[in-house]
């Protein structure tokens, strides 16, 4: 039984807080952390860098990937926590990849203020592009 999302969140959030000690992030000295729910399971990731700087993969993009690789796709919500006052957005590029597998997917990020942005997936990314449209070929 999947547990009720509201309480999940906070559970959530710290994990993505304690998934930042994995940030490999020389460059931009950045450090983000990220935790998705998959189910009712926790799977974590954080930014990796590179020399190429462009290589460069999001924290979110890891959490997701490494969910997903594990046979876990359904994915029902996200948290993010970087190292600023204010909450952490995804970046557009996050967005587009999480979309694949839940547009409504909760996104949730934290400051180290303690403000939170609380958003469906959808608001952040309004007519999206998914799999649905490689249909209309
Ligand atoms: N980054 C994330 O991991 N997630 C975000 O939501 C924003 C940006 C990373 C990418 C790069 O390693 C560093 O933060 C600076 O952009």
């Amino acid at each position: 039984m999947d547990r009720p999302l509201p309480e999940a969140l906070d559970e959530l959030v710290a994990a993505a807080r304690a998934a930042r000690d994995g940030a490999y992030a020389p460059y931009s000295e950045f450090r983000v952390g990220a935790a998705v729910l998959a189910g009712d399971e926790i799977v974590t990731g954080a930014n990796v860098e590179n020399a190429s700087y462009s290589v460069a993969i999001c924290a979110e993009r890891v959490a997701a990937a490494h969910a997903v690789a594990r046979g876990l796709r359904d994915l029902r919500a996200i948290a993010v926590v970087g190292p600023g006052e204010e909450p952490t957005a995804p970046c557009g590029v996050c967005r587009q990849f999480l979309n694949e597998f839940n547009p409504d997917l909760v996104v949730v990020s934290e400051g180290s203020n303690g403000d939170r942005l609380l958003e469906p997936l959808s608001a952040l990314l309004p007519e999206a592009f998914g799999p649905a449209d490689l249909g209309e070929r």
